[in-house]
């Protein structure tokens, strides 16, 4: 079997999943990081191409907009009556796909304007390599917890309480730890062995101080996998 590289497999899962789920009017959520970006860029393209008109974008991090802006796409607010706080689409990354479809994200430190986009729209696209497909979510690559800095400490000492191991976020370019772009702390967690996902996912959130957790399993996924030889199973 032919093996394609890593930044091309993200090419094919990104398109893939703009061709397939964007359809002009559509009000679309764009997702953070290397997946995600080129199905920004491909939906620019379908755009420049008079394939598609009528779409309106709102950005899940400052990553995206940045993406969204390098190819002439306006950033729109939740808010805007062009988008009146409800999205038709989100087409995302994840970290981590468990084999019921739920999904860890937030390695971009997005997660709490991703998770707010994702329960805002009637569809949600990930855009995923074959290789983040896991038996169990937490076991190997970490959940994010986003934490007002107030709390960092305190929620850091709850969340050991579970046997779980903390890291708080550091970031790159800076000393000290990673400030998200709502001005709050990641920790990143790893759980050690398998856990009730859907009830840490509410559970987590009730610790005072803990913005938001980055499991998302409480909606289905229209899930785009590229595998190592390029093919894409369309959901
Ligand atoms: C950002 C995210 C990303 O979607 C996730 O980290 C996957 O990124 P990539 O496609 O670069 O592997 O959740 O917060």
């Amino acid at each position: 079997m032919e093996q394609v590289k890593a930044q091309d497999l993200k090419r094919i899962a990104g398109i893939a999943a703009a061709d397939a789920t964007v359809e002009s009017g559509m009000r679309i959520g764009m997702g953070t990081g290397s997946t995600a970006r080129f199905a920004i860029h491909r939906i620019a393209e379908r755009i420049a191409a008079g394939e598609l008109t009528g779409i309106a974008v709102v950005a899940s991090s400052s990553q995206a907009a940045e993406e969204c802006y390098a190819v002439g796409l306006s950033v729109l607010a939740l808010e805007d009556p062009r988008i009146g706080g409800e999205l038709d689409l989100v087409i995302d990354g994840a970290d981590e796909v468990d084999t019921a479809g739920r999904v860890t994200k937030g390695g971009g430190a997005a997660l709490l304007r991703e998770k707010v986009m994702a329960y805002a729209a009637s569809q949600v696209a990930i855009v995923v390599t074959r290789d983040k497909h896991v038996p169990d979510l937490g076991l190997t690559f970490p959940v994010p917890v986003e934490v007002v800095p107030f709390a960092a400490y305190t929620v850091r000492v709850a969340l050991e309480r579970y046997g779980f191991s903390v890291t708080t976020r550091t970031g790159s370019g800076k000393m000290g730890p990673l400030v998200t772009d709502n001005g709050n702390v990641i920790l990143d967690v790893v759980f050690g062995e398998p856990q009730d996902v859907a009830l840490l996912e509410s559970e987590l959130v009730e610790i005072p101080g803990v913005v938001e957790v980055g499991l998302f399993t409480r909606r289905t996924f229209d899930f785009f996998t590229v595998e190592p030889d390029g093919s894409v199973a369309l959901p």
